[in-house]
């Protein structure tokens, strides 16, 4: 196990004496959390938004980000937060804390208080010589699955800030971690959400999206190259990764980039996609009990859907979708989903009364093919290298400014009653009860029963 890494004079006296006097402010609490061995007094600093800002101020988190880069000699990054706290030991109330790991990977400790201003204490770890003493403003990181105990302090008060900091893409999807704003994560398992496209139009993603259906192939665009957009298609991505990284509080590193491909399907020819989740199936032929997936997989309309449905399976539910031109389908991408035709009229025959004759003229008139583009969002790059090049265009000037995404009600969403199918595995099974609901245009979505 690596050795604890000290780092002197991480933050100036003055501004440790500040962070104090902001926690004491904002009061400490008691944490009888119960998975805890020992109670801590301690102040949760997502909680308290006046010491949040000031450390964000201080640029405190990017420092601490450099702090555990080195430690880990440029191999590993932070992404997320188990927890980011300010403990308080006091000779009067809590002295010391037991021999214990911490959560998360990698932690770090910052030293506020001045050495004189109490007597013991210091940190003592399985893997050193002697108890580490901190001078203000020094900071040490180390791995957080190392035993280490806080010793007791005989008088004063010793205050410390501690990070417990992971260094995996997974993390950030977890809720109740932090982001690297210190904000709790919602997570994003078993959500499916549904956005609208406002102030743009995506008929022109069209040209992009036909060149990408007729090579049947995907292109890996880096998130880096979008920062000056190229084409129309680079500009709506723009706007997927601000929308998503937005309401999902996604740090994006270095390696990140967005998967993008097309896909137009004919339900007159039998096409139909089945169930999968998205992954990197180079990783997945390499080591398939850890299979990598994308943060978010998404599906943008460019056509209606009406004789199509995304089915996406969630855990305590499904998503029937017949997707509306201009709407953009996000969820996670380890979710179980596919498109199955709905046949025989589906949602389309309603009791208006129409002579049968004339519907299905106008039905093979409206018939087209079903055109989406699909982009996921990869916070690591896919092993996988076999991409098309991205098609050019025009329209890459604004950058993703004009693009403007507002949540869809679920009650302006046509989505079925849940289905649950016996056998996910099997399309047929699927289409079996889609088809046979008649009810299908209703616009519900409701917890399934279990
Ligand atoms: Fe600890
Ligand atoms: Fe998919």
């Amino acid at each position: 196990m690596q050795e604890p890494r000290v780092t002197v004079g991480f933050l100036a006296p003055s501004q440790c004496q500040i962070l104090i006097e902001a926690c004491e402010a904002a009061s400490f609490s008691v944490d009888p959390n119960p998975e805890y061995l020992q109670a801590t007094t301690d102040l949760e600093v997502d909680r308290s938004p006046s010491v949040r800002d000031l450390i964000l101020g201080m640029g405190l988190v990017e420092k601490l980000t450099e702090a555990v880069a080195a430690y880990t000699s440029g191999l590993e990054k932070v992404t997320a937060f188990n927890d980011f706290f300010v403990v308080k030991y006091d000779a009067a109330h809590q002295r010391e804390l037991i021999k214990h790991t911490d959560a998360g990977n990698i932690s770090f400790m910052l030293a506020l208080s001045p050495r004189e201003s109490y007597k013991g204490g210091g940190t003592a770890f399985e893997n050193t010589n002697g108890p580490l003493h901190l001078d203000q403003g020094s900071c040490v990181v180390f791995d957080a699955k190392v035993f280490h105990q806080g010793l007791p302090i005989h008088s004063g008060k010793r205050y410390l800030l501690v990070a417990f900091c992971y260094t995996d893409a997974a993390a950030t999807r977890i809720a109740g971690n932090l982001s690297l704003t210190i904000r709790p994560l919602q997570g994003n398992r078993n959500s499916f959400d549904l956005f609208k496209t406002r102030k743009f139009s995506v008929s022109t993603l069209e040209d992009a999206a036909k060149v990408l259906a007729k090579l049947g192939r995907s292109c890996f665009i880096p998130y880096v190259a979008t920062s000056i957009p190229s084409s129309a298609l680079e500009n709506f991505i723009v706007g997927i990764w601000n929308l998503h990284a937005g309401r999902l509080g996604l740090g994006i590193p270095r390696g990140a980039g967005a998967e993008v491909w097309s896909q137009r399907l004919d339900v007159g020819a039998g096409d139909y996609v089945p169930w999968h989740s998205d992954k990197d199936e180079a990783a997945f032929a390499v080591d398939p009990d850890n299979p990598k997936h994308p943060i978010i997989s998404s599906v943008t309309y460019l056509n209606d859907s009406d004789e199509m449905a995304t089915v996406v399976f969630g855990e305590n539910n499904t998503l029937v979708c017949f997707g509306r031109k201009g709407q953009h389908l996000a969820f996670d991408g380890r979710m179980l989903h596919g498109v199955v035709p709905v046949g025989k009229g589906g949602r389309e025959d309603g009791a208006d009364g129409e002579a049968s004759g004339q519907r299905n003229k106008r039905r093979r008139k409206r018939r087209r093919r079903r055109l989406t583009l699909l982009v996921n969002l990869w916070l690591e790059p896919p092993l996988r290298q076999d991409f098309v090049a991205p098609p050019t265009g025009e329209g890459g000037e604004s950058g993703g400014e004009n693009i403007d995404f507002e949540k869809a009600p679920w009650d302006e969403i046509p989505v079925s009653h849940p289905l649950m199918t016996q056998d996910n595995d099997n399309p047929d099974e699927i289409i079996a009860q889609v088809t046979s609901r008649s009810d299908i245009c209703t616009c519900l979505l409701v917890e399934a029963e279990t």
